[in-house]
């Protein structure tokens, strides 16, 4: 785990890159029927998530459960940020399930923020610099360089774990 900490986070970003690459000039063209494949069909982020993750599961998003201004495919791509460049899954674990070092953000208790849509962006933003309950403290975008997009999708995946 903690070795595993740095190497992810110095491939992280040009895996992401490459795969971007790929899937942006091979995606128009292979649109149906890849039956041999169900959980990487030919949608490029989830795709990507799959393959970074050694096969994670498509999410089941309802998008009725979207709030405003949040598309499935950030859902997606917040998935990747979480376990992946944004360094989330190192303290919340890969399940979001928690520990002694973060909170659980599956369940819908939430002893940081209100748990709407914008009180999660906020706090990815600011961090967390004396916890309530955990050990340590969360630094704003978690120390990692992540853009204002970014830190929109990885608070969809977060404010969407508690609702799928
Ligand atoms: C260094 C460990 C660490 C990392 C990395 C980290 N967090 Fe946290 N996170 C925490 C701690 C600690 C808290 C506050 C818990 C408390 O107050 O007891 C927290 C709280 C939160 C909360 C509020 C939960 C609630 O119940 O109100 C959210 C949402 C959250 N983190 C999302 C993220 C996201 C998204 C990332 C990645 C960009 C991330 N965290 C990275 C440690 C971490």
């Amino acid at each position: 785990m903690t070795m595993q900490k740095n190497s992810t986070l110095t491939l992280a970003a040009p895996a992401v890159l490459a795969i971007a690459l790929i899937a942006g000039c091979g995606g128009d063209s292979g649109g149906s029927g890849d039956a041999s494949e169900p959980a990487a069909t030919g949608s490029d982020l989830t795709s990507q998530g799959a393959a970074r993750s050694g096969g994670a599961p498509e999410l089941s998003i309802d998008p009725a459960l979207l709030p405003e201004g949040v598309t499935v495919e950030m859902v997606q791509e917040g998935r990747d940020l979480f376990n992946g460049g944004g360094i989330c899954f190192t303290c919340h674990t890969v399940e979001a399930t928690g520990g002694p070092l973060a909170p659980d953000l599956t369940d819908d208790v939430w002893i940081n923020v209100d748990g709407e849509y914008s009180s999660i962006v906020e706090l990815v933003k600011t961090g967390v610099p004396q916890p309530v309950e955990h050990l340590g403290s969360m630094l704003p975008r978690a120390g990692m360089p992540l853009t204002d997009e970014q830190v929109n999708a990885v608070a969809a995946y977060a404010y969407m774990l508690s609702r799928m």
